[in-house]
């Protein structure tokens, strides 16, 4: 086993009986849906799926898992993603699959978040190896670049793989891959980010993680906020 589906593993083990569960986008989220299909398979535990993307809910209800729709749900007990970097303060960047509508509606609706990843998503602040990526109403993208250009950020509008038109998220929105000035920190990103009119979501999830499952050629760790 490589040491994201050592960690996936680890966090199956976490499932109880009756449980809500939401399943993250990419590759960790993957083999967290592999190793839950195969906890229902073999103990047949009784749990109900919320699926942060269609690629996610298609690979689970082909691995016989049950897939309701958010709309069921008020709350959640448990969302279980990967991430893209992780901070000390177990802030995280999250977003590449332009799933972050739904991705940041479990982790805020769950009563547990958990974070499964490898050593290489650890960084000391958001943004050090990617883009923020910023979900914004299509008709402002232009208003939302022109006010995050005056934080010192750059950046573009996301382009479709053949970068011959925009790229369409889940929810039918643009999205803005900015850099932002390293002097900021990710609280005030996070709190500059929220207050931008024509914003809908964005990839800083800030106090939302419970714990991270973090594995390192083998060994398990388990973080906790500092
Ligand atoms: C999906 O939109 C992202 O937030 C993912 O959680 C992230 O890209 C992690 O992907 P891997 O598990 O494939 O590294």
């Amino acid at each position: 086993m490589n040491d994201k589906q050592i960690v996936a593993s680890e966090a199956a083990k976490i499932v109880k009986d009756g449980m809500v569960v939401g399943l993250g986008t990419g590759s960790t989220a993957n083999y967290f849906i592999e190793a839950l299909a195969n906890r229902k398979k073999e103990e047949g535990l009784q749990i109900t799926t919320v699926a942060s993307s269609t690629i996610s809910a298609i690979k689970a209800q082909s691995m016989n898992l049950f897939v309701q729709s958010i709309n069921q749900f008020s709350k959640i007990d448990l969302y279980v993603d990967g991430a893209d970097e992780i901070t000390p303060k177990l802030t995280l960047l999250k977003g590449r699959g332009q799933d972050l509508v739904m991705e940041k509606l479990l982790a805020s609706a769950a009563d547990q978040f958990i974070v499964v990843a490898d050593k290489s998503k650890l960084v000391s602040r958001i943004g050090e190896k990617f883009v923020v990526p910023i979900e914004v109403l299509p008709s402002a993208w232009q208003i939302v670049k022109l006010e995050l250009e005056k934080t010192g950020a750059t950046g573009d509008i996301r382009l479709n793989l053949n970068k011959d038109n925009i790229a369409i998220t889940a929810s039918g929105n643009y999205v803005l891959d900015m850099t932002f000035p390293p002097n900021l920190s990710d609280q005030s990103l996070n709190s500059v980010l929220n207050c931008i009119p024509g914003i809908i979501e964005h990839g800083i999830f800030y106090d939302l993680t419970s714990y991270v499952l973090l594995s390192d050629n083998g060994i398990i760790e388990k973080m906790y906020p500092i």
